[in-house]
């Protein structure tokens, strides 16, 4: 019997995080134990309404809990731009007919991981918030964090502003928190996300293999990650749940990273000491390249084996 993995995944879905969402549930070797909402992408409304819309039409009985409503100290950006008004544009889900975890999502991690045999991974694919706020009021929950696995940053341009990818621009606060808690994170960032995208010819067999991948194809429709003419569609989340099932797809290197949280040009901007000049400790385990084609296939085999 394969030994499958605990996550919990923390999102602010979002059409990549809708994918990423899907694969996670329908991965044999992964365990979702709960699903984490941040504000983001859209409001936490919105990013709250659609992650228990995805759960209920994945069929899957995975509790959904609420997280933060904004960043730790700045306004709320968001990125509705990519992902339409209500973050999900593109396909009409019924309406969400169970309630939400009664604690809020900082709550619900906290009990999940201490009440866990297991150590439990938790998987951010949206602003740090709720990670930082859950490690600085329960520190206790660390020994009992197998790891993190987020998708964030870049080694080099971001994608929100010149400087900063959007979930650490967003947040720049809670990430900078994140990474001084010494947890052990591995970074999914832009060097490898936007690079791992869908071509025309994976979206169009998606499309054909079941009512998922349909309904995917009405979301692609609306997303704004990237375009299926120029490369393809972004899919930045997804690649924190391929690190987790296929590792082997990713190059990577330890490393120190920080991030800028002074209010400017450079604000969220990710420092990734890869040459040391700063001598500090490697905090990260940063991914630096993907195999993109071996990706699109792992992908398509999580969902052509889904069954409804
Ligand atoms: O920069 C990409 C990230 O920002 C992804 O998590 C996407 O969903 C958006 O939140
Ligand atoms: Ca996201």
């Amino acid at each position: 019997m394969l030994k499958r993995r605990p996550i919990i995944i923390d999102t602010d879905p979002g059409i990549d995080d809708a994918v990423a969402i899907a694969a996670a549930v329908f991965c044999e070797s992964l365990d979702v134990k709960l699903i984490s909402t941040v504000s983001g992408n859209v409001s936490i409304n919105h990013t709250t309404k659609n992650a228990q819309k995805l759960i209920e039409f994945f069929g899957k009985d995975i509790p959904v809990a609420q997280g933060a409503s904004k960043p730790l100290i700045k306004q709320l950006e968001d990125a509705s731009h990519i992902h339409g008004e209500t973050g999900m544009a593109g396909y009409e889900f019924p309406e969400p007919t169970k309630e939400l975890h009664e604690k809020n999502s900082i709550e619900a991690m906290r009990d999940v991981i201490l009440n866990s045999e297991e150590k439990i991974t938790i998987v951010p694919i949206g602003p740090l918030t709720n990670i930082a706020l859950l490690l600085k009021t329960y520190p206790e929950v660390k020994e009992n964090i197998e790891e993190i696995v987020l998708m964030g940053g870049s080694s080099g341009r971001g994608n929100h502003t010149p400087a900063a990818e959007f979930n650490i621009y967003a947040d720049p606060e809670a990430a900078k928190i994140v990474f001084a808690q010494g947890v052990k994170i591995v970074v999914c960032p832009l060097d490898v996300t936007s690079i791992a995208t869908l071509d025309l010819e994976t979206i169009n067999k998606l499309r054909d293999m079941n009512k998922v991948g349909e309904m995917f194809y009405s979301l692609f429709n609306h997303y704004r990650g990237g375009s299926v003419s120029k490369g393809g569609l972004k899919m930045h989340d997804l690649t924190t749940i391929a690190y987790l099932d296929k590792p082997e797809l990713f190059e990577k290197v330890e490393t120190f990273v920080d991030v800028e949280t002074t209010p400017g040009y450079t604000e969220g901007f990710m420092i990734v000491d890869f040459r040391g000049v700063y001598k500090k400790e490697a905090n990260a385990t940063f991914c630096t390249e993907i195999n993109v084609e071996e990706f699109r296939k792992w992908m398509l085999n999580i969902f052509e084996n889904i069954k409804f």
